[in-house]
Order: structure tokens, then C-alpha cells, then sequence
């Protein structure tokens, strides 16, 4: 049995599988991979594509993470709240295009508090019941994660970065918890979220074995969705000089993620967009099943700049709507006005 069958056939990889995969010149093995990964996608979910309309809430940020354009050390980053008539408009916009999940990410930004920010997910609830709210906000109290469950959100986006606590503290500060951040995303899907874990492809001191631990980890926590993309090397921060993550690497990981698990949702990042003119086509191609196209207001896109040259700052929703939808018909898929739930 060929190694692609095997893994797709246990779910399973060794350590060995995932270096020799990720290290393989052999153009038909990852052909192969590729293909593989596609049909497992197709037997879920078909040539069907969901879209998630991501709104950026905030560009401010208490956290100092190493790599990120939007860390509280980087004084030339531009600072920007969206108000909540901003908000409300955007879903309108989003909703009119055919949007029926609203993803509202921003950095740990401390205006946000429950009291401002329960009475916006009520009221969005309250307009849209058909549509499902995610947000992105980063570590909060379990309270107030449970009390933004009530009040009608239904997904939360907490990437882990890296399930190695040793690598999680050098791209992080020491006052950064590796072991907080994971007991987020526990205590989130206790309380009933849709969880998306996920982490950079490429990231300084990354390796084969960190890689694996992030395999091992998104098999423990079975997550609804695992968001990665490439590291970027993002100017004015501490990982300035390191060299950006690897196309061909995020799609075998990509790839290797839908072998291990055919049901989870896996977005063609923006990041992979950013490093490859068509690195969301070929995230589809390698068994992603999601894209989440931008609603921000045009005048705020360019300053949610977690890193540097970020596709799609300068097109309005509906522009990078219809780009999306152009981009994947010319590879066969299509996209649906849906929620697009996490299929059991
Ligand atoms: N390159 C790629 N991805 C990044 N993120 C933050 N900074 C970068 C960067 N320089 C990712 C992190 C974070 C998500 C919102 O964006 O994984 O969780
Ligand atoms: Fe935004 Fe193509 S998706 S310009």
C-alpha cells in the first residue's frame, strides 16, 4: 500500500510519514497526496466552497506576539476601532453579497469589553437568525466566552500557533501562556463553540517535530476547523528576518490535514493568497474547503496588517466576492449561500 493510502485509510500518521512527505522531491507522491485529499474533500463536501465574510474589528492589540504587524511594540502600526454602526454595515454589505457566516477577528483589543461588546453579537443575532457569528478575539475569561455564546455567537477562531510550549515561547513573550491559550480552546468548545485551532506553516524554529505535535494536538482536541498558512516575514518585528513559510509546505500540510480529518473545515488562507497569486486556487485543490473573503471598510483594510503585503487591501467586499467566486469557477468549484456547518 502506498503511503498516501495509508494514511488516509488509518488517519493516521507516523513521524517518519510526515518527514518524508514534507521533505519529498517525488513530484507523484505529492501528486498523489494531492489528489487524495481532494477526493476525500469532494466525498464531504463536493466541488461546494463556504465563505465566511471576515470583518477586522480592531487593529489594536495588548499582546506583543513576535511576528505579528499588529503587536503593541510596533509604534509604526496604524490603530484602528471599527464603530458599531461600522460593524452593523459591514454584515449588511455581507449579508446582500450572499454572506451567512460573519467572522469578526480583531487583536486583543481591551476597548472590546463584554459590556460593548455583547449588546453588537445580540443585535447581529437578532437581524441575522440564518446566519452564524464567529469571532476571533483572541484569549478571553471563560465567562466571557460563555456569556458571547448567549448572547448568540456560535464559533470561535483561537489559532494555537504551535503545540510545542518550548517553540510556543520563542515566538512569543514570556508573559504569553502557552498552556492559557490551550485551555481557551478547551474551555471554548465546552461551552458549545465551534472551535478552529490552527497555526503558521514556516514559522522561526519550526520543525518536523513541532509539525507532528500540531497533528497530535488537532487530533486531541478534534476541532471544527484548523486554520494554517504560511509564515510571513513581517516588517518592524523581532521575526523580521526571518524568511517566509513555504507554499509547497502549507499545501502537503493542507493535504495531510484532510486525510487525518475528511469532516474538518479548512480555510484557503489569505496568507497563502499573499505568497502565491494562486495559493487560495491551490489550497482548494489540496482539500480546503473554505475562503473567507474581506468586509472591512475599504479605508481600515490596509491597517489590519498582521503582516506585510496582505492581499486584498484595496478592493471593496463586493470585489473580492466576485474574485472569489471567478477565481474558484475556473477550477471547478462553487460557492454557497449557507452557513456551512461542520458536517459530522
Ligand atoms: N505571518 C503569517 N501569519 C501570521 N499571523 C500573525 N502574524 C503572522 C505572520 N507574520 C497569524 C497568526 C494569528 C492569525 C490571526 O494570523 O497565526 O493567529
Ligand atoms: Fe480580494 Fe481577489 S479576493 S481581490
Amino acid at each position: 500500500m502506498s503511503i498516501v493510502d495509508q494514511i488516509r485509510d488509518t488517519k493516521d500518521i507516523t513521524p517518519d510519514e510526515l518527514n518524508l512527505i514534507l521533505n519529498t522531491e517525488d513530484k507523484e507522491l505529492i501528486e498523489s497526496l494531492r489528489a487524495a485529499a481532494r477526493e476525500v474533500a469532494n466525498s464531504v463536501y463536493g466541488n461546494k466552497v463556504f465563505t465566511r465574510g471576515l470583518i477586522e474589528l480592531s487593529s489594536f492589540c495588548r499582546n506583543d506576539c513576535l511576528y505579528c504587524g499588529l503587536r503593541r511594540s510596533n509604534g509604526e502600526a496604524v490603530r484602528y476601532r471599527l464603530s458599531e454602526e461600522q460593524i452593523y454595515k459591514c454584515c449588511e454589505n455581507g449579508y446582500r453579497l450572499g454572506f451567512r457566516t460573519f467572522v469578526m477577528q480583531g487583536g486583543e483589543d481591551g476597548w472590546f469589553t463584554d459590556e460593548r461588546l455583547l449588546p453588537i453579537i445580540a443585535n447581529i443575532r437578532k437581524r441575522y437568525p440564518d446566519c452564524a457569528i464567529t469571532l476571533s478575539l483572541g484569549e478571553r475569561s471563560r465567562d466571557s466566552y460563555q456569556a458571547l455564546y448567549d448572547a448568540g455567537a456560535n464559533r470561535y477562531l483561537l489559532r494555537h500557533e504551535t503545540a510545542d510550549p518550548d517553540h510556543y515561547s520563542r515566538l512569543h513573550p514570556a508573559e504569553m501562556s502557552w498552556q492559557h491559550r490551550i485551555d481557551c480552546l478547551y474551555q471554548l468548545k465546552e461551552i458549545g463553540y465551534q472551535v478552529g485551532c490552527g497555526f503558521m506553516v514556516g514559522s522561526p524554529y519550526q520543525t518536523v517535530e513541532t509539525l507532528y505535535k500540531d497533528l497530535q494536538f488537532i487530533r486531541s482536541l478534534q476541532p471544527h476547523m484548523v486554520g494554517i498558512g504560511p509564515f510571513i516575514s513581517t516588517h518592524n518585528t523581532p521575526l523580521e528576518t526571518f524568511p517566509n513559510g513555504k507554499v509547497s509546505t502549507t499545501l502537503r500540510l493542507l493535504a495531510i490535514i484532510r486525510l487525518l480529518h475528511p469532516h474538518v473545515l479548512l480555510p484557503a488562507t489569505t496568507a497563502l493568497g499573499t505568497l502565491h497569486p494562486q495559493g487560495r486556487e491551490q489550497g482548494i485543490l489540496h482539500g480546503a474547503n473554505v475562503v473567507m473573503p474581506n468586509l472591512s471598510p475599504l479605508d481600515h483594510r490596509k491597517d489590519y496588517a498582521i503582516y506585510d503585503n496582505k492581499i486584498c487591501t484595496g478592493e471593496e467586499a463586493a470585489e473580492c466576492q466576485a474574485c472569489i467566486e471567478h477565481r474558484l469557477r475556473r477550477i471547478g468549484f462553487e460557492t454557497v449561500v449557507a452557513r456551512g456547518d461542520f458536517k459530522e
